[in-house]
């Protein structure tokens, strides 16, 4: 299925994933409307679609302020149209520290990751319910499947999306809205550059990206890919603590983020 006439949002568009399904998505010729915090990102990312015929505007916002992704996100509609596919994509990642305990970056990832998925949400659920049509996407990640040593924050910022997107999924089952929760294994983005370990199937952005929307075009509930990873990942949901421990542990504070 395309995208072609339809309005998208991407949040988290101004690099990595979402800059790639933004394209992809402009490509369909579906108009997209762009949110992150760097303009001129942003305003790259505009140009690009409209040079290749494609329809984008961009709106500034810190996804982890209420007002702001509100205000956003409702001036991309404004421009645009109502929305039909919002993918609520912004995210950071940072190992979680025990000695201090780094309060501030946990604090900052629950509220992007999180809480920057609810507020996009909150942005385009009412107009959707009243046309009685939508999609409704929040990228999160195969790690919210395992709270791994040194990442238990952004782990559980994680599973806290996808029990957040299951609930709304149900909830609006007959209300003709879909929910996506997507799962990523490794894609090499900007946040991932900082890995000094060896990333199992690590997979492009674009190649990523255009996995995504596909899915997206399937209604799919929960997106896990790539299913080498997604499996492992269920293998290691069995696994005890000493095991996880040996294969997992020497990698604290090497940056496990997916
Ligand atoms: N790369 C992976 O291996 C992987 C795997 C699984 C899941 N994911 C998830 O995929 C999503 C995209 O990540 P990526 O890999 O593409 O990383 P990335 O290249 O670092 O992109 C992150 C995007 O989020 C935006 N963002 C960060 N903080 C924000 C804030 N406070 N307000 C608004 N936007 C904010 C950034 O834009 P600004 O800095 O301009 O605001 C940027 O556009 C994230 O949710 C990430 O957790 C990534």
């Amino acid at each position: 299925m395309s995208f072609a006439n339809q309005v998208a949002i991407v949040t988290g568009a101004s690099s990595g994933i979402g800059w790639e399904l933004a394209k992809t998505l402009a490509a369909q010729q579906c108009a997209v409307g762009v949110v992150a915090r760097r303009k001129d990102r942003l305003e790259a990312l505009v140009e690009e679609i409209q040079a290749a015929g494609g329809k984008a505007a961009c709106a500034v916002a810190d996804v982890s302020e209420h007002a702001q992704t509100l205000a956003a996100i409702h001036s991309l509609r404004d421009q645009l149209g109502p929305v039909d596919l919002l993918i609520a994509n912004s995210g950071v990642g940072m190992p979680t520290t025990l000695e201090p305990i780094n309060i501030d970056e946990i604090e900052m990832m629950f509220k992007v990751n999180t809480l920057g998925v609810v507020y996009a949400i909150e942005a385009v659920l009412p107009e959707m319910l009243q046309r009685g049509q939508g999609h409704l996407v929040a990228v999160s990640s195969m790690a919210a499947y395992l709270g791994m040593p040194g990442e238990s924050g952004y782990c559980a910022s994680k599973a806290a999306v996808n029990y957040y997107m299951d609930g709304l999924r149900i909830q609006l089952r007959r209300r003709g809205i879909h929910v996506t929760t997507v799962c990523p294994g490794f894609i090499e983005t900007p946040m991932t550059a900082a890995n000094t370990f060896k990333m199992p199937w690590l997979l492009k952005a674009d190649r990523a990206a255009a996995m995504i929307v596909k899915a997206l075009g399937r209604k799919k509930k929960v997106y896990n890919f790539p299913w080498q990873m997604s499996l492992l990942m269920k293998l290691a949901g069995w696994a005890p603590d000493w095991l996880l421990e040996r294969i997992l542990a020497g990698k604290a504070g090497k940056r496990l983020e997916m």
